[in-house]
Parts: C-alpha cells; sequence; structure tokens
C-alpha cells in the first residue's frame, strides 16, 4: 500500500519481496555504522520486514516503509516513522537510510521532508523528532534541513543518541 509520493520517490508499506533489497541495503557496513539496532542477518531482516509488512503492528499508521526511486523503479532505503519512548514521553521518530548508491541527491532530505509533512498534516502530530548518533552528520544535517533542532543527548537500552525535534509549525 502506497503511503505517500514526492518527485522521485514512492513510500509503500514493505512487502515479502523485498527481502533481499533490505538484506542488502543492512549488509552495507557503511549504513549501519549508525544504526545500532539494524539487522545482523537474512534471519533477523526477515523479522523486521514481516514485523512492519502491514505497518508498525501496535500503531499501523506508523512503521518502516519501502522507499522506491521512480525513475528507476528500484527499492533504494526504507524510511518512515517509528514511536519510542524516550525519557518517559511518547515519541514519534523521521526515520531515514538511503542506500549509498544514490547518497548526496537530496533523497534523504526529500524523504524526511515528505515524512515530516505527512506526520503533521495527515496523521496530526503536532511535534516529531529524530533520535541521531552525534557522530552521523549526514543524518544531522537531513534533520536540520527538515527544521528539527537539537534538543538533547539521551539514551536507551540500544545506546546514547542525540534528540532532534519540531513542533509543528502553527499555519500547517
Ligand atoms: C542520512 C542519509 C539518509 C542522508 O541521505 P542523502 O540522500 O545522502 O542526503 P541528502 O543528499 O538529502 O543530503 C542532506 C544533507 O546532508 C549532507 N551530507 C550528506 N552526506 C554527508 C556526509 N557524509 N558528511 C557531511 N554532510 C553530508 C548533504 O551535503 C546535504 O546538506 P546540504 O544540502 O547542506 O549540502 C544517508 O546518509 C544514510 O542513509 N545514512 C545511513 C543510515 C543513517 O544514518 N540513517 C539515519 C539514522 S538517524
Amino acid at each position: 500500500m502506497k503511503i505517500l509520493e514526492t518527485d522521485r520517490l514512492i513510500l509503500r508499506h514493505l512487502e515479502p519481496d523485498d527481502l533481499d533489497d533490505l538484506f542488502a541495503l543492512y549488509a552495507d557496513p557503511e549504513v549501519v555504522r549508525t544504526i545500532p539496532d539494524a539487522p545482523q542477518t537474512l534471519a533477523e531482516t526477515k523479522e523486521e520486514l514481516d514485523w512492519f509488512l502491514h505497518g508498525h503492528p501496535r500503531r499501523p499508521e506508523l512503521g518502516l516503509w519501502a522507499t522506491i526511486f521512480k525513475p528507476t523503479n528500484q527499492f533504494i532505503g526504507r524510511c518512515g516513522l517509528l514511536p519510542w519512548t524516550i525519557d518517559g514521553q511518547d515519541e514519534v521518530e523521521v526515520a531515514y537510510t538511503i542506500a549509498p548508491s544514490h547518497w548526496g541527491q537530496g533523497l534523504g532530505t526529500e524523504a524526511a521532508q515528505a515524512i515530516l509533512d505527512y506526520g503533521f498534516n495527515t496523521l496530526g502530530f503536532t511535534r516529531l523528532v529524530c533520535l541521531i548518533d552525534e557522530e552521523n552528520v549526514a543524518s544531522i544535517r537531513v534533520a536540520e534541513k527538515i527544521g528539527m533542532a537539537f534538543e538533547k543527548a539521551s539514551q536507551d537500552e540500544i545506546g546514547p543518541f542525540w534528540l532532534y525535534a519540531r513542533n509543528k509549525p502553527e499555519s500547517s
């Protein structure tokens, strides 16, 4: 099921046939260097894929979505919205991962901006966040480009991260 579309991207629910592409994404050390909880094996990747087949099982409007590059119909990433409880507060994260073959073309920002707009305008959230490894300069830049600002350093059972956040603009 399609979730949203941008000039160059379609974001849709993950499908069983995405398994090889998703595994190839996570098999790239450059991709997972700053994603500490990324699946490491085909079995773990399948578990994650199955978990998100129809959106997040407990919050079906959220989830990680296949990110398809329209010009070639290629699977180039998984992006979406994820629920977390951080320091006792419920948050929704704008999550984005793009394959290195497609880095540096503005696609991470294009996906993140569309997800942010979808979260605010379609799903009605008033606040969205990003959880970022402090060394992940590219991800910090994407977060800043969609209007997020550093809020605090935090950590959960997976490890430390920087929390970036943004409230819904008054006018949108
Ligand atoms: C973060 C990520 C999605 C960015 O994707 P992308 O499509 O290359 O991003 P964009 O092309 O939209 O670039 C966004 C900005 O980041 C900058 N940037 C990209 N890679 C960079 C790097 N390695 N170092 C510094 N800046 C970088 C770009 O220059 C651009 O800023 P600018 O417009 O001011 O020049 C991608 O690097 C990725 O998937 N990384 C691995 C997974 C990951 O870390 N996900 C986020 C977890 S929080």
